[in-house]
């Protein structure tokens, strides 16, 4: 698993995973974008990647996607669960993400991962079939 900060030679890599886990895909400039920030940190391998950001004793996961062939095998919970030991290294005290209300597999992934639901935004998410909302979930880190 490599993590990258501050690499935008990885740009590319991002956005061609990106565009196989979701329906409106990033491109590579948005992930330029991002990875050019000191506040962004990715993680990334063949399977799948994670990129957040953190500022101050807070992180917020901003995408997560793993390649259809690798779902099911612990991968997200792996990508996510290395994310969280960072976190508590760098002394995060708590994560926020949101998901779409019909995202039933993310939702279990982020349950599992110890996230509570703390709020939710109406029609936050534009979808081919109308609007919807977007559940935000918190993970606290400190002990
Ligand atoms: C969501 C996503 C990252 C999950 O990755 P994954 O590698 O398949 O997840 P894991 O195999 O680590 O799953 C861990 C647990 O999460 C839950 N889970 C994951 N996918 C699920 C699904 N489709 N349905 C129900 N539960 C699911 C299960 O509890 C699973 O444990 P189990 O397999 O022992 O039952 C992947 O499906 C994906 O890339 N989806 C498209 C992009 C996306 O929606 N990203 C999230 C945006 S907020």
């Amino acid at each position: 698993m490599l993590v990258v900060s501050g690499m935008t030679a990885y740009a590319d890599v991002f956005a061609r995973m990106h565009e196989q886990c979701f329906d409106k895909p990033w491109r590579v400039k948005d992930f330029t974008d991002l990875l050019v920030l000191p506040t962004t940190v990715g993680w990334v391998n063949a399977r799948g990647f994670l990129l957040c950001t953190r500022v101050g004793d807070e992180m917020e996961i901003l995408t997560i996607g793993v390649l259809p062939a690798f779902r099911r095998c612990g991968e997200g919970a792996t990508l996510l669960r290395q994310m969280v030991l960072y976190a508590v290294e760098q002394g995060v005290q708590r994560i926020f993400l949101e998901v779409a209300d019909d995202n039933v597999g993310a939702r279990a992934l982020y349950e599992k991962a110890g996230f509570c639901v703390t709020g939710c935004r109406k029609g936050y998410y534009e979808t081919p079939h109308g609007r919807c909302d977007a559940i935000c979930m918190t993970k606290e880190t400190a002990p």
